[in-house]
């Protein structure tokens, strides 16, 4: 396929294209390197070490983490949400989660309060996505052993105020899902005092698939999803008890590791604020050149500083006359709106009239829909990424506008 005459807009989904740095660090590991880390003493094993190494320290960097090996690899961030929950919640604790969460974070919790007595509770977020703080504290309980806040929403962008929730919650642990923040605004976990940062390398980290990890706080302990080997402590009968090595049992998807390392040393040499400027201009673009469309619904904070490069969109029916205002707030569920374009019709069209690739439907994030007022049928995604361009966002504009004057 020839990808120069395809504007991708699927970032959230997964970034791309990625740095060049990417590819060629994974064919160096690849070609040079191949060997396992932290098994052999042999030269290539070392090299191995090394690249794992710098990556884990990048990764450290971009995150305001103290120590490197509080940062353990895993396959992507869904891997690294359960090793939480499933490592640290025990039978008869309380969870408190947001209503604009991903089905990575729903699932396990439903399964968990199915078959291990662990129950949640969601805190309300309105209808442009932004979680009610005050209502989240008053959901804690004596037992709640973990808040989760997903921090920027997939389905439209919208930003939560992380320090808010932990002036909230206090001493209970927090859970950060940054699928959709890191490498796309800048995070410091010291400053927000975040005891779980959960990452994938794959989105914003412009890492390859197949990457992303975990951040533990020092002090806590998780029981491992997994057990096996480590290189370290062979005598030793038992995992691990220290950190990486208690959460990275068994060969890690090291050349995946080479790239994600790469990708985050090309995000730490642009600087995350140049990342996030770049990206905040393309989505002040496509929202002012959509903003005025009648029978266009956008939903989400329609403010480029509270929101990720993340938009979401119906071809609804005309609003009446003076409701512009509620652009955005999911006033669009009302009984007299009906589609004038069908999702996956838009989807096709983008696609296949102008090249432009986005995603429609629910977005794995159901009960973000719900919030937002888009359930069941859900949006039409469009996602921009580092490399997407001003032109890329005029192009995707001069489509919407098209489609919705058909
Ligand atoms: C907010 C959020 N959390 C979790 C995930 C799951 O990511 P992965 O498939 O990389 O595990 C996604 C992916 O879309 C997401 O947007």
């Amino acid at each position: 396929m020839d990808t120069k005459r395809l504007i991708y807009l699927d970032n959230a989904a997964t970034s791309f294209p990625k740095p060049p740095q990417v590819t060629e660090a994974m064919v160096y590991f690849m070609e040079y390197v191949g060997a396992n880390p932290g098994r052999s003493g042999h030269p290539l094993a070392r090299e191995a070490g090394r690249i794992v190494q710098a990556a884990r320290d990048n990764l450290a960097r971009l995150f305001s983490v103290d120590d490197p090996s509080r940062i353990s690899f895993a396959l992507n961030i869904t891997e690294a949400l359960n090793t939480v929950f499933h490592g640290y919640l025990n039978p008869g604790d309380h969870v408190v989660t947001t209503a604009m969460e991903h089905n990575s974070v729903m699932r396990p919790l439903v399964y968990l309060r199915e078959k291990r007595d662990i129950m949640f509770d969601v805190a309300p977020c309105d209808r442009r996505g932004f979680l009610d703080i005050d209502a989240l504290a008053k959901l804690l309980r004596k037992n709640t052993r973990l808040v989760v806040v997903n921090h920027a929403s997939n389905v439209c962008g919208t930003l939560q105020d992380v320090a808010a929730v932990k002036g909230v919650i206090g001493d209970i642990p927090l859970l950060l899902d940054t699928a959709q923040t890191a490498g796309a605004c800048p995070i410091d976990a010291r400053a927000l005092g975040v005891d779980f940062l959960a990452f994938t390398g794959h989105k914003g980290l412009m890492g390859p698939q197949g990457t992303g990890g975990l951040y533990v706080r020092k002090g806590i302990d998780l029981r491992p999803l997994k057990h096996g080997g480590t290189g370290s402590q062979s005598e030793n009968m038992h995992q691990p008890g220290f950190m990486p090595d208690a959460l990275e049992s068994g060969t890690q998807n090291n050349v995946g590791i080479a790239g994600l390392g790469a990708a985050v040393a090309f995000i730490l040499e642009e600087g995350v604020e140049k990342i996030r400027c770049h990206e905040q201009s393309l989505t002040k673009a496509l929202l002012d050149g959509i903003y005025d469309l009648h029978n266009v619904a956008i939903y989400g904070p329609l403010d480029p500083v509270q929101q990720v490069a993340t938009v979401s969109l119906t071809f609804d029916s005309t609003l009446s006359e003076g409701s512009e205002g509620s652009l955005g707030c999911g006033a669009i569920n009302l009984e007299w709106f009906s589609d004038s374009v069908p999702i996956d019709e838009a989807e096709d069209r983008l696609s296949s009239q102008y090249n432009i690739l986005v995603r429609v439907g629910l977005h794995c994030a159901p009960i973000a829909h719900q919030t937002i007022g888009t359930f069941p049928d859900g949006t039409i995604r469009l996602s921009m990424g580092y490399f997407n361009t001003l032109e890329d966002i005029d192009l995707a504009v001069q489509a919407i506008r098209r489609i919705a004057a058909a």
